[in-house]
């Protein structure tokens, strides 16, 4: 049961509702990985088929968080849309936007600035980390909390602007981001007591998402240099993945090994068949078969997958108008909504 307006309200039901409508946004980081197929876009591209999806590019959000040029901005934003593109995220099925041209989400971020204590953002546990891994504080102290620049802190009103733009029912993240959807529905509890109830209470949608790690075992992840890009050549990705971790108990061809300890066998996991996972656990576990030799099995999959979304990327690559296309489109549709909420929102609060 959750509270609102002091009355008990009956709990959300906890899975979308075919048509619920459903938000996310990704930070332009350009080119994207196979950690970023299986942790996001694989889920958005199931989304868009039964919900009303708005996937954007927060490149305002990219802003606080690095220093970034120009041109990298709009090269990553373009990069990343032909990924999205390139795994099936349609543009006839979801809203694909970037979050600068619809200005609207500025407005609405002011007017929530107006009615979002500082408190709520200065302990959010997510922003505070990405604080320190910038380097702008030390530590977590309250003295050090406050040196953060005010783009970072409003980091998540904007996002809560993002959300409550299109009323999402629905924001499809992963854990880190929990405290920005706890925030988007405290200010829009707020919103809807000071003046009217015009927005719902959005939840996130954690889904299982399948562990990938990159091929040091760390999480996957460009800056440390040990990920697998989805538009990397064939003998690239066959190079990388041959050169993964596997358990380290294999120091010797034959010294036995247990698939669970191995970061290589995550992949195995998501692309062979029961058979074939069946035969290199065994193989595995009594050294019959060598790491090389386990991981081409799993291997040949993942480049049959990608020499699909390379065929694909190399279209949108030669499409490039096409792909400016789509973001237009996407504008339109992602301003007619942005229009009529900011009526309302205007309407109530008196500017
Ligand atoms: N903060 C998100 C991230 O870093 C990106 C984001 C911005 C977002 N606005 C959003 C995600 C709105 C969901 C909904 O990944
Ligand atoms: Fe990993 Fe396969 Fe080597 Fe076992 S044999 S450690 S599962 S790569």
């Amino acid at each position: 049961m959750s509270e609102v307006d002091g009355h008990a309200q009956p709990a959300l039901s906890s899975t979308p509702a075919r048509g619920d409508t459903i938000v996310s946004g990704f930070r332009p980081t350009g080119k994207l990985h196979l950690g970023h197929l299986h942790g996001t876009l694989t889920n958005w591209v199931r989304l868009q088929e039964q919900y009303r999806c708005f996937f954007f590019v927060a490149d305002w959000h990219a802003l606080p968080t690095g220093n970034v040029t120009a041109e990298a901005i709009r090269d990553s934003t373009i990069e990343m849309v032909i990924d999205w593109l390139s795994v099936g995220l349609d543009p006839a099925k979801a809203v694909i936007f970037r979050q600068s041209d619809i200005k609207e989400h500025a407005e609405l971020h002011l007017l929530f600035s107006m009615i979002t204590p500082t408190p709520w953002l200065l302990r959010n546990p997510t922003v505070k980390e990405q604080a320190r891994e910038l380097g702008l504080i030390q530590s977590e102290d309250e003295a050090e909390v406050t040196k953060i620049h005010y783009g970072l802190l409003g980091y998540p009103v904007l996002q809560s602007a993002d959300i409550l733009m299109y009323k999402a029912k629905w924001v499809p993240v992963g854990v880190d981001q929990v405290p920005h959807i706890e925030l988007t529905r405290e200010i829009a509890r707020r919103f809807n007591a000071l003046y009217r109830p015009i927005f719902p209470e959005p939840q996130a949608l954690l889904t299982e998402v399948p562990k990938v790690p990159g091929t040091d075992g760390r999480k996957m992840s460009k800056s440390y240099g040990n990920a697998v890009l989805l538009c990397d050549p064939p003998e690239e990705v066959d190079a990388k993945l041959s050169r993964m971790m596997t358990d380290p108990r294999r120091v010797r061809r034959r010294d036995p090994g247990e698939p669970a300890d191995c970061p290589a066998f995550n992949l195995h996991r998501l692309y062979c068949t029961p058979e074939e996972i069946e035969y290199v656990s065994r193989g595995c576990r009594t050294a019959e078969i060598g790491c090389l030799e386990c991981k081409k099995v799993m291997i040949r999959h993942v480049l049959e997958d990608l020499a699909v979304f390379r065929e694909k990327r190399a279209y949108w690559e030669s499409h490039r108008d096409d792909v400016y296309d789509v973001l237009r489109q996407g504008e339109r549709q992602a301003r007619e909504v942005a229009r009529q909420t900011m009526a309302e929102v205007r309407e109530v609060v008196g500017v």
